[in-house]
């Protein structure tokens, strides 16, 4: 059994310990704004915070994070309003993975913009 603290919630989990961190959070736990890109720790997709740190999932297996507390991007804020969720949304992030490049690409951009936005304020 791994126990995992994931955005305030504490799981219990009846899975394969080899099993990436990345595919528990979205197939067992069912939080999908966590992605998959390359699944060979490069693009960052699936970086999740995990103990205070930014890890990528797919290379961090799952008992690796027993006992950890983690957070994902639905964890930033409650009401979906922290600026990663705001980019997030505002970009309409695709599902497939094989835009990932785009989509940090679209989100550096929203997120520049922003800052830019509230600097000429
Ligand atoms: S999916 Fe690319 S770093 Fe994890």
């Amino acid at each position: 059994m791994i126990r995992l603290d994931v955005n305030g919630t504490t799981h219990s989990l009846d899975v394969e310990g080899e099993m990436p961190l990345l595919w528990v959070l979205r197939d067992v736990l069912n939080l999908r704004g966590t992605k998959y890109g390359c699944g060979i720790g490069q693009c960052g997709a699936c970086t999740v915070h995990f103990g205070g740190r930014a890890v990528r999932s797919c290379q961090t297996p799952v008992a690796a994070a027993d006992g950890a507390q983690i957070t994902t991007i639905e964890g930033l804020s409650a009401d979906g309003t922290h600026p990663v969720q705001l980019a997030w949304a505002e970009i309409d992030v695709p599902p497939n993975p094989s835009r990932n490049g785009e989509v940090k690409l679209r989100l550096q951009g929203a997120l520049l913009g922003s800052l830019s936005d509230s600097q000429t304020r």
